[in-house]
C-alpha cells in the first residue's frame, strides 16, 4: 500500500500547493485518508506528522475513515436553517440510525449513505438544500427527503 500511495503522492512533492493535491490523490484513490499513510506523507513532503495531520483535520472533505455508497450534503447555513435545514439533518440521521449526540458517526450501519452537514451550496433562495452524490438538490421537503433518504438506505438489499 505504501508503494502505492507513495506513486500517488510523488508527483506532486515540486508542485505549489502540492501537499493539498497529494492529499486530494489518497482520498480520491481511497475514499479516505488512511492514518498509516500520515508518516509516509510527512517525509515526502518534508514536513511533521502534525502538520500533515492539521492539513487533513481543517478542510472538511478530507476523511479519515470510508464514506458510504452514497454521500449526502445537507446544508446547515443560515438561510437554510431558516426554512427547516436542520430539521432534515435531524430526522435523516434518525432514519439512518446514528447518535443524536455523535457527530462524528456520519454513516449508516448498511455503509450505504454517509450524511454530513455543509455551509452553503449557493442555493440559498432554495433551501433547504442539499447535495446527493454530488447532484444540488434545492426546496427539499421532510417528507420527499425521507424517502429519498429510505430509497438510497435499502439500495442492494
Ligand atoms: S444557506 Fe443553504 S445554500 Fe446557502
Amino acid at each position: 500500500m505504501k508503494n502505492a500511495a507513495f506513486a500517488l503522492i510523488e508527483p506532486y512533492v515540486c508542485d505549489t500547493g502540492g501537499l493539498m493535491k497529494a492529499l486530494h490523490a489518497l482520498q480520491n484513490a481511497h475514499g479516505y485518508i488512511d492514518a498509516a499513510l500520515v508518516p509516509l506523507v510527512a517525509e515526502t513532503f518534508n514536513i511533521t506528522k502534525a502538520e500533515v495531520k492539521g492539513v487533513i483535520s481543517f478542510y472538511e472533505d478530507f476523511r479519515g475513515s470510508p464514506a458510504g455508497k452514497h454521500v449526502v450534503k445537507i446544508c446547515q447555513a443560515e438561510a437554510c436553517q431558516a426554512v427547516g435545514a436542520r430539521n432534515l439533518m435531524t430526522k435523516a440521521r434518525a432514519q439512518m440510525g446514528l447518535p443524536e449526540s455523535d457527530l462524528t458517526c456520519d454513516t449508516s450501519a448498511t455503509e450505504n449513505i454517509t450524511v454530513l452537514p455543509i455551509f452553503c451550496l449557493g442555493l440559498c433562495a432554495t433551501g433547504p438544500a442539499a447535495m446527493v452524490d454530488g447532484i444540488l438538490r434545492g426546496r427539499l421537503t421532510a417528507e420527499e427527503f425521507s424517502r429519498e433518504i429510505k430509497a438510497l438506505e435499502e439500495e442492494g438489499k
